[in-house]
C-alpha cells in the first residue's frame, strides 16, 4: 500500500468512451485530484488489447499496455472500464486477489459474478467500488450502501435505461410506434446497432439485481430479476396510457414486502402526477422509498463518456484515499435471508385493454370473471369505437397468477373482440 509520500498509481482497463474520459480527467485534474486524495495520483498505464489503435489524442501513447499482468502488479488501483463478462472477471480477480483495490463500471459482471467478486475483496482486504454500474453519473450505490445504511428500503421504482427512455418518450411526444422510433434512434446513435440489451430490458434487469443486493443486505442475481423489455409496447398502448393519465415507463423495480424481496424489471404505466412520469429523453432517475427517510428521487445522466467518468474518478478518488492513508470502503452487506419472490408472488396494479362488443350485460360478464378470481376492480373506462368499444379497467393490487386467470377467461368470451394489452401500473 502506498504512503502519502508515494503515489498512488491507477491502472485503467479498457479505453473506450468511458476509459478516454477517465484519462483525460486523471491528466487534466491531476493536481486538484492529487490534493484530494493526500498523496500524488499517476495513472500507472492504460491496458487495451491493441496498443497500435489510433486514440483520442487525449490518451498519451506512452501509458497504453498490452501487458495486463505486469500493469495490475505495478498498480494500486485497478479501474475496469472494458465490460463484458470475460476477460473483466478474471481481471478484476487478478487485482483484488493481489490486493489492489478496484474500481469498475461493469454492471452485467456484478449482477452475475457479484458474490465471487465480493469474495475475492473482502479475503485480501481489497475496496470494490462500482458507482457506474448503475445510472451512470447520478450518486445512487453510494447513497443506498451508505447513506441510507441505517434505515429500512422498502422500494426502489427506477428508470436506468436511457436508451429506452428515449424511445418511450419519443413514441408518447411524437405519437410514433416502436420500430419507427427504434430505427429513427440508430440512425442517430442514440441506440445500439444490437440494442436488444437496452430494448430488451436486460440492462436495466442487472441494475436491478445490483440495486436490490444493495438496498436488502442480501444476494440477488441476474436469474432473480424477472424481465420483459419494450418490443411489444405499441402507439395504442401509449394513447389508452394518456387516456387514464398515464405515461409507460420500464421501469427496474426492487421491492421488499412481508412476503420477500422481488426483483423486476418491465415496462408500466406511472401516473403523470409521479414524479418519474416527467423523466424525458435519455434521462435516468430512481425513486426511492424508506421507512424513516421517506421518498427520496435521484435524477441526472445515465450514461455517456464523461458522465460515467464522473462517477468512475468519484470511486478512484475513494479507493485512492485508502490506498494513500489507510483504511478500507464497505464491504459487502448480505446477511439477510428474505426469499426471493418469483414473479407470480408479485402482487401490483394492472391496466387490461380489451376490445368488447356493446351490449347490455357485457361489463357485468367481465367484471364477474375478476371478481371470480378475486381481483378487485379500480376503474373503468369505456371509450366507444366504430364496432367493438375499449375497456380499460384497472384494477386493484392482485397477484401475477390471479390476474392470468382472470385475463384467461376473459379471452374466452364470446362478447370480448380480443384483449389488446396487460399492463402494470406502478406508483399509485
Ligand atoms: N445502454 C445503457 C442505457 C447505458 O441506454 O442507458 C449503459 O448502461
Amino acid at each position: 500500500m502506498s504512503t502519502s509520500s508515494s503515489p498512488v498509481k491507477i491502472a485503467i482497463l479498457g479505453c473506450g468512451t468511458v476509459g478516454t474520459q477517465v484519462v483525460r480527467v486523471l491528466t487534466e485534474q491531476q493536481t486538484d485530484l492529487s490534493a484530494r486524495v493526500g498523496a500524488d495520483v499517476e495513472i500507472a498505464g492504460v491496458y487495451v488489447r491493441d496498443t497500435s489503435v489510433t486514440r483520442d489524442p487525449v490518451v498519451p501513447t506512452d501509458v497504453l499496455t498490452s501487458d495486463v499482468d505486469a500493469l495490475i502488479e505495478r498498480a494500486d488501483v485497478v479501474v475496469e472500464l472494458m465490460g463484458g463478462l470475460e476477460p473483466a472477471r478474471t481481471m478484476i480477480l487478478q487485482a483484488l486477489n493481489a490486493g489492489k483495490g478496484v474500481v469498475t463500471a461493469n454492471k452485467a459482471l456484478l449482477a452475475t459474478h457479484g458474490a465471487e467478486l465480493y469474495e475475492a475483496a473482502d479475503a485480501s482486504g481489497a475496496d470494490l467500488y462500482f458507482e457506474a454500474a448503475v445510472a451512470g453519473a447520478i450518486p445512487l450505490v453510494r447513497p443506498v450502501r451508505e447513506s441510507l445504511a441505517g434505515d429500512t428500503v422498502t422500494r426502489i421504482l427506477g428508470i436506468v435505461n436511457g436508451t429506452t427512455n428515449y424511445v418511450l418518450d419519443e413514441m408518447t411526444t411524437k405519437g410514433l410506434d416502436y420500430g419507427e422510433v427504434v430505427a429513427e434512434a440508430q440512425r442517430l446513435g442514440y441506440a445500439e446497432a444490437d440494442p436488444t440489451a437496452d430494448v430488451g430490458g436486460h440492462d436495466a434487469a442487472a441494475k436491478a439485481a445490483i440495486l436490490a443486493s444493495l438496498a436488502f443486505h442480501q444476494r440477488v442475481s441476474l436469474d432473480d430479476v424477472y424481465c420483459e423489455g419494450i418490443t411489444e409496447i405499441t402507439a395504442a398502448d401509449i394513447e389508452a396510457a394518456a387516456e387514464t393519465g398515464h405515461v409507460i415507463k420500464l421501469l427496474a423495480i426492487a421491492e421488499q414486502t412481508s412476503e420477500g424481496v422481488s426483483a423486476r424489471v418491465y415496462p408500466a404505466l406511472v401516473p403523470n402526477a409521479h414524479p418519474l412520469a416527467s423523466v424525458r429523453g435519455a434521462f435516468n432517475a430512481v425513486f426511492i422509498e424508506a421507512e424513516a427517510a421517506g421518498e427520496l428521487m435521484f435524477y441526472g445522466q445515465g450514461a455517456g463518456g464523461a458522465p460515467t467518468a464522473s462517477a468512475v474518478m468519484g470511486d478512484i478518488v475513494s479507493v485512492a484515499r485508502h490506498a494513500a492513508g489507510g483504511g478500507h470502503g464497505p464491504r459487502e452487506s448480505n446477511y439477510a435471508k428474505h426469499p426471493l419472490l418469483p414473479i407470480g408472488g408479485a402482487q401490483t396494479r394492472y391496466a387490461i385493454r380489451m376490445s368488447v362488443h356493446d351490449k347490455p350485460g357485457v361489463l357485468a360478464r367481465v367484471a364477474d370473471a375478476f371478481a371470480r378470481n378475486g381481483v378487485g376492480i379500480g376503474s373503468v373506462l369505456q371509450v366507444p369505437d366504430a364496432e367493438l368499444a375499449s375497456l380499460i379497467i384497472s384494477t386493484h393490487r392482485a397477484s401475477e397468477a390471479s390476474l392470468s386467470a382472470t385475463v384467461a377467461e376473459v379471452r374466452e368470451m364470446d362478447s370480448v373482440g380480443e384483449v389488446l394489452s396487460v399492463l402494470r401500473i406502478e406508483g399509485e
